[in-house]
């Protein structure tokens, strides 16, 4: 069997960027991208689409009319498809046994419940969002227990390892392409099936397949891998400013070792986005419900350093500004947990507005692709702060420039090339002295800064005299009796 027509439920980050390129690889192939978000289907029908991704636009304007649609008729289009990817979201459980660690399938479970009561021939079913391990075998059961016995359904699970902000380049040149499936003639043949929409464009060597459960959990090994990478060079970032080493020396020291590499050793002020946090919890979930407490431990810790690092950032911010930011205007420069994506999902600049905000700061906040509107609603959550104090203390600034008038400190949360390029001579003069400027991206020419004028901090180095950001593990400045960290 050859696949004539895709359908994916679910026009997210995921489902929008893959199926966008799968169309545009496979002309002959009908790929209809289908959403109960009505709002989401209409920009993706319109000019301007509900996600920023370099070169989507592109993609999706060669393509859509022709052999790339977006729908919201769900069942129409699953009883059309020969495929089907499921791509929606699957949140952390905030509810329940695993609140605040599973990841919660009911979004996935009424893809697999409309499937098959509405199929009306064999299918495809191939999920592509990150799932827990066993989660298609949970898919095969429901597909089971409800459908029409002259109809047959294989379950692939193909995980989609697309970086936000390289997603296009990312599915157009894939390190590897990943299909699990059963074991037995059917599964395999499916596994063909779908590796032959990917040979369309990905050289045969780069696709491999394997059983399903090694599939699912190496999707998850992965993030937990690359988030760890991540830990341990913001780990040793705060081991550097203690002693004067450099964390950008250290880590090309290390990078230069073949068997370690030089990639995802940027220290930070932490990792954000929806899948690292969510994955690495969900894996630590796992080996408990395996009863594999230790292993658990050993990942849980990866959190904790992240959640650590962005406390730090933000009481390095606090200790330097004479231990008060109450009252005190401070600049955020970006908002998206990276550069080159307006998502703000788990961004660090959230948690680190958070910790500012209970300190009484007032922020301006300035990002070139997170609308106001994202902002307030991310800063608005109950576990961030309240809507009354952020309509009192925050400022959403269309201009970098403005948004640090009479400001005390800019604090660099994401690592947009944009900063880079700024006239920070005039902006130095447009702030009040001593003028501050927190690098948590390691971006800036921190020399020339200096010459400036500025007293610079940046993660894992010293760069103006009497660094405040020398925060010991135990939560004491070592330079400074009297400085905190937050609790
Ligand atoms: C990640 C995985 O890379 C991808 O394979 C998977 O499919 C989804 O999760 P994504 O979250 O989109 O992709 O972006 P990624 O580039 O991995 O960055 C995640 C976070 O880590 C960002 O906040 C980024 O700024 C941070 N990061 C990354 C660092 O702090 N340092 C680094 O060296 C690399
Ligand atoms: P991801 O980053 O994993 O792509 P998103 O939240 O961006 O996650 O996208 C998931 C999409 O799936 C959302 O637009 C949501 O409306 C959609 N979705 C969730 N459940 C269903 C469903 N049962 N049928 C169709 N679409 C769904």
């Amino acid at each position: 069997m050859s696949v004539k027509k895709i359908c994916c439920i679910g026009a997210g980050y995921v489902g929008g960027p893959t199926c966008s390129v799968i169309a545009k690889e496979c002309p002959h192939i009908r790929v209809t991208i289908v959403d109960i978000n009505a709002d989401r289907i209409a920009a993706w029908n319109s000019n301007e689409l509900p996600i920023y991704e370099p070169e989507l636009e592109d993609i999706v304007m060669s393509c859509r009319g022709k052999n790339l649609f977006f729908s919201t008729e769900v069942e129409k289009e699953i009883i059309e498809a020969d495929l089907i990817f499921i791509s929606v979201n699957t949140p952390t459980k905030t509810y329940g046994v695993g609140k605040g660690r599973a990841a919660d399938l009911k979004y996935v479970e009424a893809c697999a419940r409309t499937i098959a009561a509405v199929s009306k021939s064999d299918k495809i079913v191939v999920e592509k969002s990150t799932v827990p391990v066993k989660a298609a075998a949970s898919i095969q059961r429901i597909l089971g227990a409800n459908m029409n016995l002259d109809i047959k359904f294989q379950v692939l699970s193909n995980p989609e390892f697309l970086a936000e902000g390289t997603a296009i380049q990312n599915l157009l040149h894939p390190d590897r392409v990943l299909i699990g499936g059963e074991e037995s003639k059917a599964g395999k043949k499916a596994i063909e099936t779908l590796s032959e929409v990917y040979s369309n464009w990905v050289p045969k060597e780069k696709i491999i397949t394997t059983n399903t459960w090694s599939s699912e959990l190496s999707k998850l090994a992965a993030n937990a891998f690359l988030a760890q990478r991540i830990s341990s060079i913001n780990a040793m970032s705060a081991v550097c400013e203690a002693t004067g080493a450099d964390v950008e020396e250290v880590a090309n020291a290390i990078g230069m070792d073949t068997r370690i590499g030089n990639k995802f050793l940027k220290a930070s002020v932490g990792f954000g986005g929806s899948c690292f946090q969510k994955d690495v919890l969900n894996l630590v979930y796992l080996c408990e419900s395996l009863n594999l407490p230790k292993v658990a431990q050993y990942w849980q810790q990866v959190i904790e350093i992240n959640n650590y690092q962005r406390k730090r950032f933000a009481s390095g911010i606090i200790n330097c500004l004479f231990n008060t930011v109450s009252g005190k205007k401070i600049t955020l420069f970006g908002f998206a947990f990276k550069k080159d994506t307006g998502d703000t999902r788990e961004s660090s600049a959230i948690y680190i507005s958070k910790y500012l905000l209970d300190e009484g700061a007032k922020l301006a906040i300035y990002d070139p692709k997170v609308s106001r509107r994202q902002i307030i609603s991310d800063l608005s959550h109950p576990t961030i702060s309240t809507p009354e104090k952020v309509a009192e203390l925050v400022t959403s600034v269309t201009d970098p420039y403005e948004a640090c008038k009479d400001s005390h400190a800019i604090a660099v949360c994401t690592e947009w090339d944009m900063f880079k390029d700024l006239d920070y001579k005039r902006i130095f003069d447009c702030m009040l002295k001593p003028a501050f400027i927190f690098d948590g991206r390691g971006i800036l020419p921190h020399e020339e800064l200096n010459s400036i004028g500025f007293h610079v901090e940046a993660i894992g180095k010293t760069v103006s005299k009497g660094s405040a950001f020398m925060v010991q593990s135990n939560g004491n400045n070592i330079l400074s009796p009297t400085s905190r960290v937050l609790p």
